[in-house]
């Protein structure tokens, strides 16, 4: 598949203040001189924040980071997890179709995602609410057929259970993520065969599912205010760090962000549940 920039662009990209707080402890990582070690996880925040990886992020991080504009688009078009164009503004649906997904029915969600979401992949709805696509096994075999929704996994689905999780997204509710034909877990679907005294007293959810929930993160925006800004590979702590008033500005962020130009008529994004806060990773 050929990835290159998408023709539409925004005028400038800046990060929030949270999370140039975050991209700047990032990037202390790693010793002087290696600072484009931390290429990844920016674009991959600057990903999170707008939806999509769009032509002055990637210079923004780029420059952040003193490398070749070349070099960040490099890397920019080689992972497919970097997404190059628009996605829904709710969210954007990666479909597992790899093998053990296929036997168990991932054409079916496809179909679900043609006919509700657009014909082709990594196209808009028509409401701008949601894009698709078909991607490599996600690691989650044992729950087939799955589709990761935003930042979480939607598991043991089947054509009819998508269709309404679409619809509730639509609506601005967000369907609690993991298994959805009732298993807890990866257990086997009669039911548990070993370990059976973990059952008794257990959480309602999986550990997956409740740390999704409590987090409440799976189609957000992600501004940098989720979660403490924590820092323990150096010196820096939270209460050490720069404030971002105080730190320079990259040097094609002087304007105000601009999100990804949108088709008219869209709506705003699902609104996430309450977040719980959880020490940063
Ligand atoms: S084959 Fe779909 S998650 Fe592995």
């Amino acid at each position: 598949m050929l990835r290159r920039l998408h023709t539409e662009q925004p005028d400038s990209f800046a990060f929030t203040p949270e999370n140039q707080a975050w991209a700047e402890a990032q990037i202390t990582k790693y010793p002087e001189g290696r600072q484009a070690s931390a290429i990844i996880p920016l674009l991959w925040r600057a990903q999170e924040q707008e939806g999509w990886l769009t032509k002055p992020a990637i210079e923004t991080v780029a420059d952040m980071l003193g490398m070749a504009y070349i070099r960040a688009l490099e890397v920019a078009t080689f992972y497919f997890m970097f997404q190059l164009q628009p996605v829904g503004s709710v969210a954007h649906i990666q479909v597992c179709g790899t093998t053990s997904c296929m036997i168990c029915g991932a054409e079916d969600l496809i179909g679900v995602c043609r006919e509700k979401i657009a014909a082709n992949a990594h196209e808009l709805s028509k409401d701008g609410k949601f894009s698709w696509e078909e991607v490599e096994c996600l690691g989650a075999c044992a729950n087939a057929p799955m589709a990761q929704i935003g930042k979480d996994y939607y598991e043991d689905l089947t054509a009819a259970r998508l269709s309404e999780i679409i619809d509730a997204l639509a609506d601005g509710q967000v369907p609690t993520p993991g298994p959805q034909n009732g298993r807890y877990a990866a257990e086997p679907a009669s039911g548990l065969t070993s370990l059976t005294a973990h059952e008794k007293g257990r959480d309602a959810l999986n550990a997956s599912a409740r740390l999704a929930t409590d987090i409440g993160d799976t189609v957000k925006r992600i501004t940098g205010t989720e979660v403490p800004l924590l820092a323990p590979w150096g010196k820096q702590s939270s209460a050490g760090l720069p404030k971002a008033a105080a730190r320079p500005k990259p040097a094609n962020a002087a304007k105000k962000p601009a999100a990804a130009k949108k088709p008219s008529g869209e709506k705003p994004a699902a609104k996430p549940r309450k977040a719980k806060p959880k020490a940063s990773e």
